[in-house]
């Protein structure tokens, strides 16, 4: 390895531009980006131009070949996250793939394993865990301080928030709507803070009222609704090994308010956290002293300006220091599976088991 981690961008966007480009230019002393690979030319260019970087590719396979990255981003759509992800760790290069790691739990065990057999670090792009609540209240819970988690109610929900832009309203290109997009976010960020337990189970239900209807306004930009055909609203309900429960809320569009949130439930105390609050705002823990009911608002939650640059920054930093993957793959065939048993659950009414196998 150089002195400098060699950085390869496979689809060069909106989180591309946005986040990880961002985020390596964050640490040029450990880091540089070398090319940038989009199937559109000019996507490639305007990227490269942003961030001073010299190569383009529109084929992330010859960008492999040619320039022999150390690393690489893959910001594709979702249906194109897999095989660039296994193509890159089958040819040694380390990943940090983004969110969700693929349309269902079977892409995510090829990848895996990809890293597994090869030695090198897949990461999820799951960046709500590095913000500075996500970071105060894991060392709380895993103080002691909550007891065990038995509960959670995890909720991404948007009132008028289609994406207006990219693939996000297409299931063939994306997998689903809200529940693999955002859901996943919550999603992790609860499992995570209690310690990604294995589930066993889940049921749900998504519907598609609202997403295609013309007549309704949307915050996020303007789409065609003819070719919405993703779930606007999706609920689960996921059980597991440990016996806990946790219910996940997440809609593009809903007749309610826009909570980005998880509440825990544990035997000693109990937590809401909004990770993408105002740091010292995004915290409430709910607990009992001598008798006497305690709503806790911590003063000390750490400052993270960007959690998508401390998620490139921990990936980068894994590589450097031979430490594991910060998200691992594992999480994120984990979140696929249980996404593929709500789906196939609202489809057939019945629930359905949650296969971690890998
Ligand atoms: N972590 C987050 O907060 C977050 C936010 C937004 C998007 N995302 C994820 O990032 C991914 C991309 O989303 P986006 O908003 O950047 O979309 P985007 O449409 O802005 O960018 C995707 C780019 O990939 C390119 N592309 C498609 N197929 C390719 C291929 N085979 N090889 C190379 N380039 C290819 C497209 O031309 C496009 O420029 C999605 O998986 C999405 O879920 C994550």
């Amino acid at each position: 390895m150089a002195d400098k981690l060699k950085i390869g961008i496979i689809g060069s966007g909106g989180i591309a531009q946005g986040c990880h480009m961002r985020g390596y230019a964050s640490i040029p002393d450990l880091c540089e980006i070398v090319a940038c690979c989009d199937v559109n030319p000019d996507t490639a260019k305007a990227a490269a131009e942003k961030f001073g970087v010299k190569k383009t590719y529109t084929d992330y396979q010859e960008m492999l070949e040619k320039e022999k990255p150390d690393a690489v981003s893959v910001a594709t759509p979702n249906k194109y996250h897999k095989q660039p992800t296994v193509d890159a760790l089958n040819a040694g290069v380390h990943v940090l793939c983004e969110k969700p790691l693929g349309m269902n739990a079977d892409e995510c065990r090829e990848m895996c394993a990809a890293a597994r057999d090869n030695k090198k670090i897949l990461q999820v792009g799951l960046q709500s865990r590095f913000n500075g609540p996500s970071k105060w209240l894991k060392t709380y819970i895993d103080a002691g301080n909550m007891g065990d988690i038995y509960f959670a109610r995890a909720q991404a929900l948007r009132r008028r928030g289609v994406p207006g832009w990219g693939v996000f309203i297409n299931k063939e290109l994306q997998g689903g709507g809200p529940l693999i997009d955002i859901g996943v976010h919550i999603l992790d960020l609860t499992l995570f803070l209690m310690g990604y337990p294995k589930p066993v189970s889940a049921s749900g239900k998504t519907w598609d009222q609202l997403g295609k209807n013309p007549e309704l306004w949307n915050a996020w930009g303007d789409y065609d609704r003819e070719k919405f055909t993703v779930e606007d609203f999706a609920v689960g309900l996921i059980k597991f090994d440990n016996g806990a429960v946790v219910s996940l809320e997440s809609s593009f569009m809903g007749n309610g308010p826009d909570p980005f949130e998880t509440q825990l439930y544990g035997t000693k105390a109990g937590a809401i956290i909004s990770p993408y609050a105002d740091r010292n705002e995004g915290i409430r823990i709910f607990t009992e002293q001598n008798r006497l009911l305690m709503d806790i608002k911590p003063g000390n939650v750490p400052n993270v300006e960007s959690a998508h640059t401390a998620e490139v920054q921990a990936f980068v930093d894994a590589i450097l220091n031979d430490k594991p993957s910060p998200v691992p793959g594992e999480n994120g065939l984990i979140l696929n599976a249980i996404f593929d048993a709500i789906y196939k659950s609202s489809a057939t009414g019945d629930e359905q088991k949650v296969d971690v196998s890998f």
